[in-house]
């Protein structure tokens, strides 16, 4: 229907005729002259509806509203004097309007289009009228050229697309499963897959050696502010590899999505790793944001000979428990009193007891603390945490888990209230030598999933003196402290496939009937192999800096799970529950 999009409409064009189609973006009435700027996918031009020219289009013109769909013919010409729009790409020139057809009209619009803070279940509702902004444009096409750069840099490095399935078995990465009732077999269900993992690894035992996909995963789990039900991810795998050389692989992919996308001066010159004991003890998360610095200091050991009861205890189990100090450079002259107070009830919420600190003055340390240490230890601890006057030095006694939790999370609070997070950096970090298991209420689970590699003796065997502190072959990359994503060297040995389960408590029956398919798979010559999974609306939404999962993702799912535009999940007919053999029993009350 058109000769051009609008941002194609610039000086060269003086003087011919163009054709142009989209949607009013506004309309002004100058006394006889009307001006529309009129939008299509990716820029605004003005259209010049003069009765002198065209009285038709003139009438035409006049029974236009935002957003109504136009056909518009007319000349281009340059702008007069002083009238130019230094904001357009089409600034320069207008088009004086010959014919005007209207398309289609438009109902006013339910909320301000440009006005990103109208309440997001009008914004979810309405979405399709959302994504016709400049902003959600210019996110989906960064979208579209990261996942389009994702795939050309793993076809480069030798990996093939294959597709997995969507309807399939349960897959243990932690969270909920969809499920999906069959119609064929009454009573059984579908899983919706939470990642490809079983497949991938299934591909690599049929000899694909390197796979990728872009996959779209399902968990029903709690949803955060980076968190989706469905969401998607590059999915990787390789054979006959080191962790060493899949981290090589995801580090180029990284950096060719990051070129793609116009980033190349916010890469790393590398990418640096830490250990996850490091990351913990440090900034107390696995994904820890280095932007900024806040690293905690262990000082239990000083803690110990202390005076108060309650410090010394938990200090006399070092393995157990922590004794942590986080220092805030120059904090004692940034926090008011009642901000200090604050500080306290922040870290109750999550478990604390209560939150120490001591301030660093001309003549040395001051705070209720103080009293219970010897000088020569309060010396220490101003050179441990390396105090300077007009520091602040906080801390967090108890179990090891819960302190570290939350000081870690403290950490990033007080970054967050100071303003000292960078906005325009990327800091990567490799988080590696996880611990293959966690113990949640006393049971043994897999920390990443069970089929990942354990680190092994020389005899071959796994490693460990206590089984909490068996290291695994995995790793997470993570930006910004936003998770992006994680992978491991896999098991692909049944008889170490079948120690780990026995480890998990998951004896053999259950191990057949969960992953039976994989166990046979590793007993017909699985070969070495490992992969990755990065999250690409997370890595869209760091690469577009916005705040949530849901703007980068374009039909996206509200807190509660809901599709707020299909009104999706919905109540089905009757006669569908029948076929699939369902009967419900008392539909809950709604909410
Ligand atoms: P993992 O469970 O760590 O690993 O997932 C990989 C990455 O996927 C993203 N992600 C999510 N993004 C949005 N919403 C969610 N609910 C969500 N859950 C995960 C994150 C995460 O880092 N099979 C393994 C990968 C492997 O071992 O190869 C896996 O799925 O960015």
């Amino acid at each position: 229907m058109r000769t051009h999009y609008c941002a194609e409409i610039n000086e060269e064009l003086i003087g011919q005729e163009v054709t142009v189609a989209g949607w009013v973006n506004s309309r002004r009435d100058h006394g006889g002259v009307i001006f529309i700027d009129l939008r299509d996918k990716d820029e605004v031009v003005q259209l010049v509806c003069d009765p002198a020219d065209s009285e038709e289009a003139h009438r035409v013109a006049d029974h236009v509203r935002d957003q109504y769909v136009l056909v518009a013919t007319g000349t281009v010409r340059a702008r007069g004097e002083g009238l130019e729009n230094p904001n357009l790409k089409t600034g320069k020139v207008e088009i004086v309007v010959r014919d005007l057809q209207i398309e289609n009209a438009s109902k006013p619009m339910p909320f301000d289009l440009g006005d990103p803070k109208v309440n997001e279940e009008i914004r979810l509702k309405y979405r399709y009228l959302e994504l016709r902004t400049q902003r959600m444009h210019e996110i989906f096409r960064l979208r579209s050229t990261a996942s389009i750069a994702a795939r050309n840099s793993l076809a480069e490095m030798g990996f093939m697309e294959v597709e997995t399935p969507v309807l399939t078995k349960s897959t243990p990465e932690g969270a909920r499963d969809y499920l999906v009732p069959s119609r064929v077999w009454p009573g059984e269900f579908y899983a919706l897959p939470q990642s490809p993992q079983l497949f991938k690894q299934l591909l690599m035992v049929g000899g694909f050696d390197r796979y990728f996909q872009i996959a779209k995963c399902f968990r029903d789990e709690d949803l955060r502010a980076d968190r989706q039900p469905e969401f998607t991810q590059i999915d990787v795998e390789m054979s006959f590899c080191d962790q060493d050389q899949v981290i090589e692989v995801a580090e180029r992919l990284l950096r060719d999505i990051f070129v793609a996308c116009g980033k190349f001066d916010k890469l790393p010159t590398r990418f640096e790793r830490m250990s996850y004991d490091e990351a913990m003890e440090k900034y107390g998360s696995d994904k820890p944001d280095l932007r900024y610095d806040l690293a905690m200091v262990d000082v239990i050991d000083i803690f110990e000979r202390c005076d108060n009861e309650i410090f010394s205890t938990i200090a006399k189990s070092p393995r157990k428990n922590r004794i942590k100090a986080l220092k805030v450079p120059n904090g004692d002259n940034i926090f008011s009193k009642r901000q200090m107070k604050g500080f306290e009830a922040y870290v109750r919420k999550f478990g604390a007891q209560g939150l120490g600190y001591f301030q660093m003055k001309e003549e040395g340390l001051k705070g209720p603390l103080t009293k219970f240490f010897t000088d020569e230890d309060l010396k220490v601890i101003v050179e441990r945490c390396e105090l300077e006057v007009g520091d602040v030095v906080f801390f967090g006694a108890g179990e090891k888990k819960l302190v570290l939790d939350y000081m870690g999370r403290f950490r990033t609070y007080l970054a967050e209230l100071m303003g000292i997070i960078p906005e325009d950096e990327y800091r990567f970090v490799w988080i590696v030598d996880f611990p293959m298991f966690e113990v949640e209420e006393g049971e043994l689970k897999a920390l990443h999933h069970p089929f990942t590699m354990p680190r092994l003796n020389e005899k071959g065997a796994l490693d460990y003196d206590e089984v909490e502190d068996l290291k695994s072959l995995a790793y997470d990359i993570v930006l910004n402290g936003v998770e992006l994503g994680g992978g491991s060297i896999r098991i692909h040995k049944p008889e170490i496939q079948e120690e780990v389960f026995r480890l998990l408590g998951i004896g053999a029956e259950e191990a057949r009937e969960k992953f039976g398919f994989l166990l046979d798979a590793l007993q017909y010559g699985a070969p070495p192999h490992g992969g990755f999974a990065i999250g690409l609306d997370r890595l869209v939404m760091l690469l577009a800096g916005t705040e949530s999962i849901r703007d980068v993702i374009a039909f996206p799912k509200t807190q509660k799970a809901q599709c707020l535009l299909t009104h999706a999940p919905s109540e089905v007919d009757p006669e569908q529950l029948k076929e699939l053999h369902i009967r419900l029993r008392q539909r809950p009350a709604a909410e």
